[in-house]
């Protein structure tokens, strides 16, 4: 268990430069699954859950090299269709290795996969998908077997936008016979960039019409080489803390057209900005105005910066609303924030008021997720004196070096684990 201890009251300032997406990165070393060939990933990230998808590679069969920012996947001793319970429950990407094993071997044994409290994470979507492409699908107390005879493509619907199953049906249908269209499916920029590889590794996908892509299987991957996109959660957190610390900081890799709806967002409640090509620049503000947050798949405001947006929110003056359309159980960090002194009345699940502008004072909270904790270190940032944030470690899973980028911006920040 690590902590961070905390004094609050500096406003942040100085330059921060954004590592590459989580979300894009833990698809693509399960997409080296699909080939023999070696995949090159530049730009990736130094976060827990790589370390976590990079066991389970490893634990298949597969071989990889890291170098830096660089990691080389080589899948071409690839010979176990199971799954490693330990690590695949640790996190919600490991369901992500299903279709690469099922189009490569027809079978996949898996187990219920893990990942942040959230609220129920189902994948009955996923299970429904492989159903559509022609999957048996077996449920033993502890795990799945899924098994296909020979893998073919065919058009399937999902019930509700999913990311990690529209990840697993391209995953899938980029090596199954003939046609496969995928509809109602997921346009988040990580996907996007994981079509990206797949088509450099020779896949042929197609984005027909809104929500729907096209993909015509091919026979073999190739070899590829691809740099990870930005992360945009990870760039918008820094400008969230930055504009609720009252500093001035510069964003360097922050991609505009990935985060419209978050600068539509700050522009709204009078965060003063500006943006100079992938550099984002937040000013000081003098008072910010109360807005309505409703999280959406993209291109809508996004779930995992809703956490994060509430520093800001805290700080308007008068009354907010935030709406998690997405998860069940996403509003708990808001209790922590009470804890503070924030002045906020949880409705339900799912919708909460938040009243501002409220001082917050240092005190001790606990970190319930990865985008929950890296709220509260900004929440202790804005804060009068000291606090200390428990379970930190569930940051490293998404945020790299975050406590250290933080310091070097003038935190005052003390690790402890
Ligand atoms: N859902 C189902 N059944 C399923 C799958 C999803 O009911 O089989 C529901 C979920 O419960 C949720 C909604 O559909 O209500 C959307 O879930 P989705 O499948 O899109 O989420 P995910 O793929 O599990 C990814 C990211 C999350 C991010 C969401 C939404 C990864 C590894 N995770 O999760 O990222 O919040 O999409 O954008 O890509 C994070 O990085 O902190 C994080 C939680």
């Amino acid at each position: 268990m690590a902590e961070y201890k905390i004094i609050g009251g500096n406003p942040l300032i100085g330059e921060v430069k954004i590592e590459g997406a989580k979300n894009a990165v833990l698809k693509m070393i399960a997409a080296a699954v699909l080939s023999d060939e070696e995949i090159i990933l530049e730009n990736v990230p130094k976060v827990s859950d790589v370390q976590s998808m990079l066991q389970i590679f490893k634990d298949l069969g597969g071989e990889y090299k890291e170098e830096d920012s660089r990691l080389i996947l080589n899948g071409a001793k690839i010979h176990s269709y199971k799954l490693n319970e330990e690590i695949t429950k640790k996190l919600r990407a490991s369901i992500v290795f299903a279709g690469p094993l099922l189009a490569r071997f027809g079978r996949v044994q898996m187990f219920h996969p893990g990942g942040c409290s959230i609220g129920p994470r189902p994948i009955d979507y996923h299970l429904k998908a492989f159903t559509q492409f022609g999957a048996k699908i077996k449920n033993y107390d502890k795990y799945y077997e899924i098994s296909i005879r020979k893998p073919k493509g065919t058009t399937i619907y999902f019930d509700d936008v999913t990311v990690t199953g529209t990840e697993n049906a391209l995953l899938f249908s980029v090596l199954a016979q003939g046609e496969s269209s995928i509809r109602l499916a997921a346009l988040e920029p990580e996907v996007q960039d994981l079509i990206a590889l797949l088509k450099k590794m020779g896949a042929n996908i197609k984005f027909h019409s809104f929500g729907r892509y096209e993909v015509r299987g091919v026979k073999k991957l190739h070899s590829a080489k691809h740099k990870i996109l930005p992360d945009r959660i990870v760039g918008a957190t820094f400008a969230i803390i930055g504009a609720a610390t009252n500093g001035h900081i510069r964003i360097k890799n922050f991609l505009p057209e990935h985060n419209d709806l978050f600068l539509f967002k700050l522009k709204e409640i009078g965060v003063p900005y500006q943006i100079y090509q992938d550099v984002l620049e937040i000013f000081p503000h003098k008072s910010l105005k109360p807005t309505k947050i409703v999280t959406r798949v993209f291109p809508g405001f996004p779930t995992d910066l809703q956490a994060p947006f509430s520093l800001l929110l805290l700080q308007a003056e008068g009354k907010s609303r935030i709406f998690e359309t997405i998860f069940d159980s996403r509003l708990k960090y808001l209790l922590e924030l009470k804890k503070m002194g924030a002045n906020i009345e949880i409705i339900d699940n799912h919708n909460a008021y938040i009243y501002g502008p409220s001082k917050l004072k240092g005190c001790e909270i606990k970190s319930l997720d990865l985008r929950a904790g890296a709220t509260l270190v900004g929440a202790a940032l804005m804060a009068e004196g000291n606090s200390t944030i428990y379970n930190t470690e569930l940051i490293e899973r998404g945020y790299e070096n975050f406590s250290q980028k933080l310091v070097l911006l003038g935190a005052n920040i003390k690790e402890l684990s």
